[in-house]
């Protein structure tokens, strides 16, 4: 990936619509020596996002992005990224799709974390949908996000099993436990020669 290297690390942004733990674990991440990222500038569609909370906890710029108009919303969004001079996007639980004209302007710059083991279960629902199909396992990947909803590259992917017992929350929080570690894998991964 080219990306820019060197003493500095990469300026990124996550983007965010909830509770907001795979930022923190981003952030967390960030803030190690070996990270080749750091966490510049936090985006939402959602004020209420409990993720928030971590912009003022680590002092990271926070932006609330309306978006009852997509189009005034991307624009705001990609003026914030160019005054932040923002070089990497991670959509982190980010409930909204991005237009094609948005993604191609940060071309092969913006990952994404989805809570299944692509292609299986693109979209919401991903835990219930494989407890229903009484799949043996699930889990989670990291992926460029192209045009196409969940179908940009992989990057990375963690598997894990479900129980019998499993409801879709338990089995949400145990591949969000995976997520956490997943993430910040995959950016090591991009980053690496
Ligand atoms: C995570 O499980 C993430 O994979 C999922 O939302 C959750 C956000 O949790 N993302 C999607 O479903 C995207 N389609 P978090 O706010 O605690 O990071």
């Amino acid at each position: 990936m080219v990306l820019s290297t060197g003493t500095n690390k990469t300026k990124t942004a996550v983007f965010i619509s909830g509770a907001g733990s795979n930022l923190k674990s981003l952030i967390k991440f960030s803030k190690l020596k070996k990270s080749p990222i750091s966490v510049n500038l936090i985006i939402t569609n959602n004020k209420l996002a409990k993720g928030l909370k971590y912009g003022s906890i680590f002092q990271i710029k926070k932006k609330i992005i309306n978006f009852k108009n997509k189009e005034i919303a991307e624009k705001k969004i990609l003026n914030e990224l160019k005054k932040n001079k923002i070089e990497l996007i991670c959509l982190a639980g980010f409930m909204k799709i991005l237009s094609k004209n948005f993604i191609m302007n940060f071309k092969g710059k913006i990952l994404n974390i989805h809570p299944s083991l692509l292609p299986k279960y693109k979209g919401l629902n991903t835990h219930q949908r494989a407890i229903d199909n009484k799949d043996k396992y699930s889990g989670c990947t990291v992926h460029f996000v192209n045009s196409k909803l969940d179908s940009g590259k992989i990057i990375l992917q963690k598997r894990v099993n479900i129980n019998k017992n499993d409801s879709s929350d338990s089995l949400a929080k145990r591949i969000l436990a995976q997520e956490h570690k997943l993430y910040p894998k995959a950016i090591l991964k991009i980053f690496s020669p």
